[in-house]
């Protein structure tokens, strides 16, 4: 796996202490670029990372959605496609966003295998940009893990007003986070606004009080906490929708 430069930073001029918590600035281009790179590559060293069955938040939001009456989720972050080939096989269309095009590949691949290409349409776009949606043109928005990548508080709180851009009116936001709870909160190399590296891997640690007021304006319907994985990441599930 791609190693990081361990200079790489948040560059905003200021004289925070790495590791402090620095809202509002912009993550360091070179942090930004290197995980870029980063996710490509392991895409590419292991296709399949996460493995083919659904996670378990996307058996929930396939729930939530049914019962909401919705047809098309936008997919932040889809990685491989896990969730993205659930959902479709759960009849919703789905489209499947991820900065990676290796991961996206395989995405199209598993699609095809499991005959449901017909329901998945895949988008290279780096959600530090604006989404390639029309305004009001889904009903639903789903995102595992993808929040906590290296964004700064700026570029979350961006990224989720264009979620409310393109969900429409009364339309659901499931995504999940890991949070300042979680083990590796505070460990590895430090570049500012609550983001930490291990292996190579930059995560944003979200705190109850940002993913409270990521959803002023919403309905908040749940922050539900959950583990995933070996470590475990401690992580939060949240449901919120717009008003209609
Ligand atoms: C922790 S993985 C989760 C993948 C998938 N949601 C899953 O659970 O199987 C995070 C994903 O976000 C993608 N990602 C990271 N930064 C991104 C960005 N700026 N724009 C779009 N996707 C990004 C990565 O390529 C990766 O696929």
């Amino acid at each position: 796996m791609p190693v990081m430069t361990p200079g790489t930073h948040i560059d905003n001029g200021d004289t925070a202490t790495p590791g402090q918590s620095r809202c509002g600035v912009s993550v360091d281009r070179g942090l930004a670029e290197d995980q870029v790179r980063y996710w490509d590559d392991t895409y590419r060293a292991h296709p399949r990372m996460y493995g083919e069955q659904p996670s378990v938040p996307a058996v929930y939001a396939a729930g939530v959605f049914h019962r909401a009456g919705v047809t098309e989720v936008l997919e932040l972050g889809a990685g491989h496609g896990r969730d993205a080939v659930y959902l479709a096989g759960e009849g919703f269309t789905v489209h499947a966003l991820d900065v990676s095009a290796a991961a996206l590949e395989e995405v199209r691949t598993a699609a095809e295998e499991r005959g449901v290409a017909h329901r998945v349409r895949t988008v290279v776009h780096d959600v530090r940009e604006p989404l390639p949606l029309p305004e009001a043109s889904v009903d639903a928005v789903y995102a595992h893990m993808l929040l906590c990548m290296a964004l700064s508080t700026k570029q979350i709180r961006a990224v989720v007003d264009q979620i409310r851009r393109v969900l429409r009116p009364g339309g659901v936001f499931i995504y999940t986070v890991r949070h300042t709870g979680d083990a590796h909160y505070r460990t590895g190399i430090a570049h500012g606004d609550d983001i930490f590296e291990q292996g190579g891997f930059a995560v944003h640690f979200l705190s109850r009080d940002l993913v409270e007021d990521l959803a002023t304006g919403w309905t908040l319907h749940e922050v539900h906490p959950f583990e995933e994985g070996e470590l475990p990441r401690r992580l939060w599930r949240i449901t919120q929708s717009l008003p209609r």
